[in-house]
């Protein structure tokens, strides 16, 4: 791949079109406004500034990667890409409206992938215009950091479409886990119900949020608790794919924790907002029940 279009400059394209510039190739960067993907690029060059203060990158190779990410105001250009990634928020009418926008420009022999973390991929296919061209292809947050992407093909996608993103992939120095069109996929499948009953868990007075990440932390040889996780995720985010995990499947242990939606509601969405079960406003992080 040489040129890759990002579709939603939030906290999953905004790193995504790091490491794909890094890897060499020109990213051409959009959200629903160009501000928007120029405030993106503009946080990816802070991103590249500290790599090069801890002499992870040369200020010759962070200015090159910076260049090579363009924001856009719309899709046409992307007529030029191979490759185009949709990042945009996890609901799945914003997400088809996208595929069908992009779908006008997307070159001959391009591919469409999806970054959704449960949406099912058949089912988003239809409204691109080759489903044999379309595929998911799921990062984890924080895209520089984290080794492993989940490679999902639906049940149209050609074996020329997987092949050439597992290739792109690779390319990015990433780990792949293949797996079926099946709703969470494999990774989110068990991370999201256990982020869920953590809510639960919380909702019901059983434990205080600190006690309950430690409990996950030290108890379960986890890196961060389910709650601290949740509010890096986006809370917005965990509830979507839990009502994804719900509403596919019909099976009720997969129902969303009301505490949860509570959070939503009073748009408490995690770290990007300021405030989730924990509160950014000052220098540490502090529990907020
Ligand atoms: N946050 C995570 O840990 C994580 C991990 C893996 C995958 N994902 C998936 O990545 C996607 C994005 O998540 P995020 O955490 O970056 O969310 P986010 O809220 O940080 O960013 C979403 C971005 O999409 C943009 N957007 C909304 N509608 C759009 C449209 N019509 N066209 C273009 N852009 C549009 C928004 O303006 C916003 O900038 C979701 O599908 C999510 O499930 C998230």
């Amino acid at each position: 791949m040489q040129t890759v279009g990002v579709i939603g400059a939030g906290q999953m394209g905004s790193g995504i079109s790091q490491v794909v510039a890094q890897a060499g190739m020109k990213v051409l960067l959009s959200d629903v406004d160009i501000a928007l993907a120029e405030k993106a690029k503009d946080g990816i060059g802070k991103a590249f500034a500290k790599l090069v203060s801890r002499e992870k990158l040369t200020p010759d190779e962070a200015d090159a990667a910076f260049a090579r990410i363009v924001p856009v105001a719309d899709y046409a250009p992307m007529a030029d890409a191979q490759l185009i990634i949709e990042a945009a928020t996890e609901r799945e009418e914003v997400k088809r409206r996208i595929f069908e926008s992009a779908g006008k420009v997307l070159a001959a022999t391009a591919i469409l992938a999806s970054n959704t973390s449960s949406i099912p991929i058949t089912r988003m296919a239809t409204s691109s215009p080759d489903p044999a061209r379309f595929i998911g292809l799921h990062f984890f947050n924080p895209v520089p950091v984290m080794g492993l992407i989940e490679v999902i093909p639906g049940l149209a996608t050609a074996k020329d479409t997987v092949s050439r993103t597992r290739a792109f992939a690779d390319a990015l120095g990433k780990q792949i886990v293949q797996t079926e069109d099946e709703p969470g996929f494999v990774v989110n499948r068990i991370l999201l119900p256990m982020i869920n009953e953590a809510v639960f868990v919380l909702g019901q007075g059983t434990a205080n949020i600190a006690d309950i990440d430690k409990g996950c932390r030290i108890g379960l040889n986890h890196p961060m608790g389910p709650l601290e996780l949740a509010d890096f995720v986006g809370l917005d985010t965990c509830l979507d794919i839990v009502k994804v995990l719900y509403n596919t499947t019909g099976d009720s242990k997969y129902r969303p924790a009301p505490l949860l939606m509570k959070y939503v509601e009073a748009g408490w969405l995690g770290r990007k907002s300021g405030r989730g079960f924990y509160d950014y406003s000052g220098d540490v992080p502090v529990p907020t029940r």
